[in-house]
């Protein structure tokens, strides 16, 4: 009987999982993507960010996160999938990499979803 509970309630959570939204699942995604998450680096919304200054040979220089909200999808998943100095490596999954993209750029998606289909 107890088993029958357990199995029960895993379903439910499973179940409960997956009732996130498209929105509430790519923010997760973009702050705890299976490792750092990209806006400590990238910014809240992908803006760019300054980490660290420091000095090099008596050169002032800075560590930084680019600014990754403007970038052609076609860049931004290439990127994604080569080696990028000071970046973790995540390996994302293709629907990963769309799903991140989407978040940062929802409004866009959401502006060119409002708007009515164009009839020729
Ligand atoms: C530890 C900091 C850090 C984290 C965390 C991080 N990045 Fe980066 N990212 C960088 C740095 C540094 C670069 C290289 C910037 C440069 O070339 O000047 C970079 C470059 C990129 C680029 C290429 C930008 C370009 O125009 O060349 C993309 C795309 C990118 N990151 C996406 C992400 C995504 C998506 C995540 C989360 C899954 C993420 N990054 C997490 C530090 C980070």
């Amino acid at each position: 009987m107890r088993g029958v509970f357990l199995l029960f309630l895993t379903f439910t959570l499973s179940f409960a999982e997956s009732f996130i939204t498209k929105e509430e699942y790519a923010a997760g995604l973009y702050h705890n993507p299976r490792g750092v998450g990209c806006h400590l680096c990238h910014g809240e919304a992908g803006e760019g960010k300054l980490i660290a200054r420091y000095r090099d040979k008596g050169e002032g220089k800075i560590f930084a996160g680019k600014a990754i909200n403007k970038l052609p999808f076609r860049d931004f998943y290439l990127k994604l999938n080569s080696r990028i100095l000071g970046m973790p490596r995540y390996y994302l999954t293709d629907t990963e990499i769309q799903t991140l993209y989407y978040y940062l750029h929802r409004e866009e998606f959401k502006h060119a979803a409002s708007q009515p289909a164009k009839t020729q």
